[in-house]
């Protein structure tokens, strides 16, 4: 097995393994040293069905299913992520962390790449050990008693918004979690913020919370602690969810015919994590 850093800040793609063989403990043991120290890794030329991602998935910790999005018929804790051909909108279109409003946000995302537009649609994930690292000593002292609040939003966030994906009419969902969390496994410190669903601080209104989050939301996706992945069929990825935000890049629309008539469909399973401390 080889191990290709793809960008300076995070991002690795392995070499040499076949994740639709049952994999030993041996290899399964480094796949897993480069998850942590990468913090996303990417597997080209795969060939999987659903049943053989599950069983990779499976090998970090139990599946989590979606609350506001339906499976995939036969495999409901699989999300086939469709963008269809002429349609204005994708999902994961803006930086977020997978999730962040369950009391236990997912561990990981994997992501089996099916289907793709000729170019155009990569997506970028950011190392948050690098964003935290980069703050002064006074904002990182001022931001250790804070928590963030974290919300769903209701169903109607997903329900009929996009062609090729059913959303579930569910009640929001809302946790407050620390905004500097220590890994649970490598015990670094990361800036545990994203824009799509952290509203708030704890005791603080909206509008008091913007000016601080405004700054920690752009901080946190600075172009020096990201990278972007170009996908190709049969790529799958596995990213850490409890120290990255990820970008699905909205850049295939109206003003590129080819890609605006192209579908994207990738399959995704996201792994149970545990309470952020
Ligand atoms: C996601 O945000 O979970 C999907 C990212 C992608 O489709 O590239």
């Amino acid at each position: 097995m080889r191990v290709n850093p793809i960008a300076g800040a995070l991002g690795a793609e392995i070499e040499g393994v076949d994740l639709a063989s049952e994999l030993d403990d041996a290899v399964f043991a480094a796949i897993r040293r480069a998850f942590l120290d990468h913090l996303v890794i990417f597997f080209p030329g795969q060939n999987l069905g659903p049943a053989e991602q599950k069983r990779f998935a499976l090998r970090f910790a139990p599946i989590y299913v979606h609350r506001m999005v339906e499976g995939m018929a036969g495999h409901p804790d699989i999300i086939r992520v469709v963008r269809e051909p002429e349609e204005r909108i994708n999902w994961g279109s803006e930086w977020h962390m997978d999730a962040s409003f369950e009391d236990c946000p997912p561990l990981a995302t994997v992501l089996h790449a099916q289907e793709l537009p000729p170019y155009g649609s990569d997506t970028m994930w950011t190392n948050l050990y690098l964003a935290h690292d980069a703050l002064s000593d006074g904002l990182k002292c001022a931001l250790s008693g804070l928590r963030g609040v974290h919300e769903s939003g209701s169903g109607a966030r997903y329900e009929d918004k996009y062609k090729g994906m059913k959303g579930r009419a569910v009640e929001p969902k809302v946790n407050v979690h620390p905004v500097v969390r220590t890994h649970p496994e490598t015990g670094r410190k990361c800036l545990y913020v994203n824009e799509s669903f952290m509203t708030r601080f704890e005791g603080m209104s909206v509008e008091e919370s913007r000016p601080l989050l405004h700054y920690l939301f752009a901080h946190s996706v600075r172009p020096e602690f990201t990278c972007r992945f170009r996908w190709k069929p049969g790529t799958l990825a596995i990213w850490d969810n409890r120290c990255t935000q990820h970008n699905a890049i909205a850049d295939y629309f109206p003003n590129h015919p080819a890609l605006f008539a192209a579908r994207r469909v990738m399959h995704r399973i996201t792994i149970q994590g545990d309470r952020p401390v």
